[in-house]
């Protein structure tokens, strides 16, 4: 096997893990410099895998505790998605892949905004880690934000202006934006529903600050007049969604891609509806939020 070696994208974050083949055993000394290079880089790719959702569960594993696939994603009709009998907790479907009218898969093909995943919850996971399995040939790319970097480069103004605050992570909307059964439109952002966590985290092992966002509707930052709280989100999310920190990933089949979840966000562009995007997907658990 070649030796491991790693490229940085030369954008805002991520970089290709060269030379590793994950359908074999993984050494520590191997696994160590895959971890050091995710702290330095964010989002990682590896391209050209064969991964069966055992062997994808197993690398996954490695990182921490594997979260269960959300119960409303066990309704889609899986039957065609590839997904193996002992992998049906562990691996989630993201797919535009329709059986007889119904989806084998989540989100579809429309656009998703910027988001954290699962931040509306008290732990948010960790990372996730997409595999692509079928891919359109155009449309479809995953952008990810380097929220470090959105941090770091805050006006000082900004910087003070969210120092030791909380915002409201909104759990009534999905990563497209919309409304979510059961759930009606929050009119006071005072009363949107979803866990509160700080503005600025600190992320456990690389000790730097990021930003920390989940998504812009429903948000509210605890203890400001309404209308405060909507200007200066407004600032920070202008902010922190600028291209210079992005990165976007153009899917090929058999890219793995996986994110720091505590310190990166996403995007994914529309696609044809009438294309076939299939991806196995696996996610970490969290661990509490800690203030920056
Ligand atoms: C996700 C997600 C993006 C994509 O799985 O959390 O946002 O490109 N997916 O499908
Ligand atoms: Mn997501």
């Amino acid at each position: 096997m070649s030796e491991l070696w790693i490229q940085p994208t030369g954008g805002a974050l991520g970089a290709d893990v060269h030379g590793v083949d994950l359908s074999q055993p993984i050494s520590d000394a191997v696994f160590g410099r895959i971890a050091q290079a995710w702290g330095e880089h964010l989002v990682l790719r590896f391209s050209g895998q064969k991964l069966d959702d055992p062997t994808l569960m197993k690398f996954s594993a490695r990182f921490g505790e594997l979260d269960r696939v959300p119960i409303a994603a066990v309704g889609f009709d899986r039957m065609d998605s590839g997904v193996v009998k002992e992998a049906e907790e562990w691996v989630a479907v993201i797919s535009s892949v329709k059986k007889n009218g119904k989806a084998i898969g989540g989100l579809g093909s429309y656009e998703l905004v910027w988001h954290t995943d699962m931040s509306y919850n008290p732990l948010p996971p960790r990372a996730s880690l997409l595999y692509a399995l079928e891919v359109p040939a155009d449309g479809g790319n995953t952008g990810f934000l380097n929220m470090y970097s959105a941090y770091e480069s805050l006006s000082p103004e900004l910087k003070r202006a969210i120092e030791g605050k909380t915002c409201i992570h909104d759990s009534s909307r999905n990563s497209a934006g919309e409304l979510r059964k059961g759930f009606q439109t929050t009119l006071d952002p005072r009363h949107t529903p979803g866990a509160v966590h700080p503005l600025v985290r600190l992320h456990p092992m690389t000790k730097r600050k990021a930003l920390f966002l989940g998504r812009r509707p429903g948000a509210y930052i605890h203890g400001l007049p309404v209308e405060e709280s909507e200007k200066l989100l407004n600032a920070i999310w202008a902010h922190a969604t600028q291209e210079h920190f992005a990165w976007y990933q153009k899917w090929r089949a058999s890219d793995l891609v996986m994110w720091d979840n505590r310190c990166v966000m996403h995007r994914r562009d529309a696609f044809d509806e009438s294309l076939r995007r299939l991806m196995h997907r696996t996610q970490i658990v969290g661990e509490p939020v800690l203030a920056g």
